[in-house]
């Protein structure tokens, strides 16, 4: 037994009557039944449960076995770990999950048709759970850091959807995960002002490092049917060192963010930034931290390495987000060095830190990541020629709508070369055009504040487009204007989604 663990049984458990309900996670997984809708803490692959979906996937696994049907709905904050989504659809376990996956085995799942997946703007989870549209929760099983001795929790390093989970289900599961650093306490902000219409009322923050909530979650004693020790890292991917192309993106973002304050348009600060999944995200940060910009803020979804470094070497203030989403190098650093960053740093339930009020108070700078654009504008984030899904929209609805100004980032090409992330009609919407209003890729950035249809189409051609792909798309363009039916959008309806259907059936959208 390490000491992380003897100080878990000392100190992080704090309260006797919880305390007794101490168990394994095999006795804990015991008391789910099949059928259940089990409510999950996790997101971005910080702060999920690690040890009772690994002992629900062997029982499964084992009911499976023996010829008896057991599967599970499963609700989460976002992306979880292989301990929890992979194991359990490993097991072919989950009949349903929201809102949000990253994980290869369940993806695979969802786009064979055997798992039932719905992806909602993660700002909408907990309303729509608490307007009842999602049905009853059975069980939460959330992992948190300790068990104070009044019963109240010290969330993990992510809040997610905990607190509604907590608040919503019939029975509780508590892991108290000793890897998780003691000295996260004190560095969450659990709002519990949010009501429904027609009771709702302003959400009181002003700015990102506003605190309007209590650090601790409640819960009810009398739901708690289980607590199981753990003592485990969270899932923590590595992040690839910044390419060249994440590099000449991070470029451009950097050149267009001087010039919007050379003209007044945002304070040499910045506006709090947010800033999405994914390595070109991470890069970007990366940027930043070489660029002129001092004393910035973030209002955003997760803290990556990128944010870390920007919070090290003082240019960013303080960050306000929902989970950590680290390597694991950057996740041992925050884990020795906690004290030093808790000021810094606001975990906060994600219906506040994606909360479109505000977002667009506050005035974020909203970058993530994409799929593909089309020439107008209209972004694709979720769905790979538009029937498979890779992630989910995640929180890049929230942030694009109500953001200051909203930037979508991409490769202008994937797959080497074979696809080109500008097309002439995306073959799935997530983004419409009003809601984007910069696209940048490595080739340059198109700025399509103010424009109309084809005055966008002109710009992104031009500014994004790959040069393989550039030709043929200012070849459709002309053709669409020449021969479209109307004249607002240009559009040549038998041809759109072609580039797609080649992909499809040859491997490669060139011609
Ligand atoms: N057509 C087909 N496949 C494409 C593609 C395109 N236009 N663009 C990317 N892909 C594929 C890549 O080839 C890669 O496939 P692989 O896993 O088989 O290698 C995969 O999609 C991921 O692409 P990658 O280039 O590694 O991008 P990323 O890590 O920057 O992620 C998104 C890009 C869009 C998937 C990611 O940003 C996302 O899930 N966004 C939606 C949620 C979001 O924005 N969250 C943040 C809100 S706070």
């Amino acid at each position: 037994m390490g000491e992380g663990r003897m100080r878990t049984s000392g100190g992080r458990m704090g309260c006797a009557r919880l305390r007794d309900k101490l168990m394994s996670a095999e006795e804990a997984a015991a008391l789910i039944p099949s059928g259940s809708t089990i409510g999950m803490s996790g997101f971005t692959g910080s702060g999920y449960p690690k040890s009772v979906p690994v002992a629900l996937a062997a029982r499964i696994e084992a009911e499976h076995a023996a010829g008896n049907p057991f599967r599970v709905r499963v609700w989460t904050g976002a992306s979880t770990g292989p301990e929890l989504d992979g194991a359990l659809a490993k097991a072919n376990g989950i009949e349903f999950r929201l809102p949000y996956n990253s994980d290869p085995i369940a993806r695979e799942k969802i786009n064979r048709g055997e798992m039932e997946y719905f992806d909602l703007h993660l700002s909408q989870v907990a309303p729509m759970a608490w307007q009842g549209f999602l049905g009853p929760l059975d069980v939460a099983v959330v992992e948190v850091t300790a068990i104070r001795p009044d019963g109240s929790l010290v969330p993990s390093s992510s809040v997610g959807n905990n607190k509604t989970w907590l608040d919503r289900a019939s029975k509780v599961i508590l892991e108290v995960n000793s890897w998780q650093s003691d000295a996260l306490e004190g560095m969450h902000d659990i709002y519990y002002g949010t009501a429904l219409p027609p009771h709702r009322v302003p959400i009181p923050l002003l700015r990102p490092d506003d605190r309007i909530g209590e650090r601790y979650l409640r819960c009810d004693q009398d739901k708690v049917i289980a607590v199981v020790e753990t003592h485990a890292p969270d899932r923590n991917l590595p992040f690839a060192a910044p390419d060249v192309v994440a590099e000449a993106i991070a470029g451009h973002l950097l050149t267009f963010f001087r010039h919007e304050v050379a003209k007044g348009r945002l304070p040499p600060s910045l506006l709090p930034i947010q800033s999405g999944v994914g390595n070109i995200a991470n890069a970007v940060l990366g940027g930043l931290l070489d660029g002129p910009f001092d004393d910035m803020t973030a209002y955003t979804e997760v803290i990556q390495d990128g944010m870390l470094d920007l919070l090290s070497a003082g240019k960013l203030r303080m960050a306000s987000a929902t989970a950590f989403s680290l390597s694991p190098e950057a996740a041992e650093r925050l884990n020795a060095d906690m004290p030093r960053f808790a000021g810094k740093m606001i975990l906060r339930p994600q219906e506040i830190s994606n909360h479109p009020e505000l977002i667009r108070r506050l005035g974020c700078i909203a970058m993530n990541g994409m799929i593909e654009a089309d020439i107008y504008g209209n972004v694709n984030s979720t769905h790979i020629m538009g029937s498979r899904i890779q992630n989910g929209i995640g929180g890049s609805g929230d942030f694009a709508r109500n953001g200051y100004v909203s930037i979508f980032m991409t490769h202008s090409t994937a797959k080497n070369g074979r696809i080109s992330a500008i097309v002439p009609q995306a073959s799935h919407v997530d983004h419409i055009t009003q809601d984007v209003q910069v696209i940048v890729t490595e080739q340059g950035l198109a700025d399509l504040r103010g424009l109309s249809p084809k005055q966008r189409a002109k710009a992104i051609i031009e500014n994004c487009a790959h040069p393989d792909y550039r030709p043929a798309l200012a070849d459709y363009f002309r053709r669409a204007r020449e021969h479209s039916y109307g004249q607002q959008s240009p559009s040549l309806l038998n041809e759109a989604l072609s580039w797609h259907q080649r992909f499809v059936e040859t491997g490669s959208m060139q011609s």
